[in-house]
């Protein structure tokens, strides 16, 4: 093995540049992570809860008035989170909770209730899609509070409250 023949000191200035850079990308694939050292099925739910978090937030700054209301943008959002709604069964496998998992074992405990906590999420997601659909009316206010009700239903009883994290 004589693999050192490829390795030509290089410019050290131009070694130092890629360094930083290196460093750089680490720093950002860090912060890309939901939670440092969740991978696999973890990770994948984790992005899939941020991703609706980011639906919620879209149609949340509308509800409060900080973005200009608008029905077809909020009703995209709205369906974005029940098709997501219909995977996270799927992104439950037995045994997944742990570190870095604020997953409780209780969902296994009591399956039938967690999926239908899921369950829920979609029809109230869909129910607020059809409101929507509908154009600017008063409904979709308390259907958004709906749905913003069942995210936390299932936090509460199946999401450990970890510190530092803000919890919808
Ligand atoms: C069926 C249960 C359930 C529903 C419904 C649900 N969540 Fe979650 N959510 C969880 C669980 C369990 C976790 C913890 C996952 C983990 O850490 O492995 C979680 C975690 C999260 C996280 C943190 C992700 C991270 O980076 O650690 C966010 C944000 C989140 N949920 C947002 C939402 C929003 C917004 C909704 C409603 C649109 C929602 N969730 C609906 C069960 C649910």
């Amino acid at each position: 093995m004589r693999s050192t023949s490829t390795l030509r000191p290089t410019n050290p200035t131009k070694h130092r540049a890629i360094t930083l850079a290196m460093i750089g990308f680490a720093t950002f694939t860090t912060l890309a992570l939901a939670h440092e050292g969740a991978t696999g099925v973890v990770k994948e739910r984790m992005e899939l809860m941020k991703r609706q978090q980011s639906d919620m937030k879209l149609i949340g700054d509308m509800a409060k008035g900080k973005t200009p209301f608008d029905a077809a943008k909020a009703a995209l959002a709205a369906s974005d989170v029940a098709t997501t709604a219909k995977k996270i069964q799927d992104l439950f496998p037995q045994g997944s909770d742990g570190h870095p998992s604020d997953a409780l074992p209780a969902i296994w405990k009591e399956w039938d209730r967690f999926t239908g906590n899921a369950k829920e999420l979609e029809t109230s997601a869909d129910a607020l899609g059809a409101v929507l659909a509908q154009g600017a009316n008063d409904g979709w206010k308390p259907a958004f509070q709906k749905l913003t009700d069942s995210c936390k239903a299932c936090h509460e009883n199946y999401r450990a409250k970890d510190n530092g994290h803000e919890h919808h």
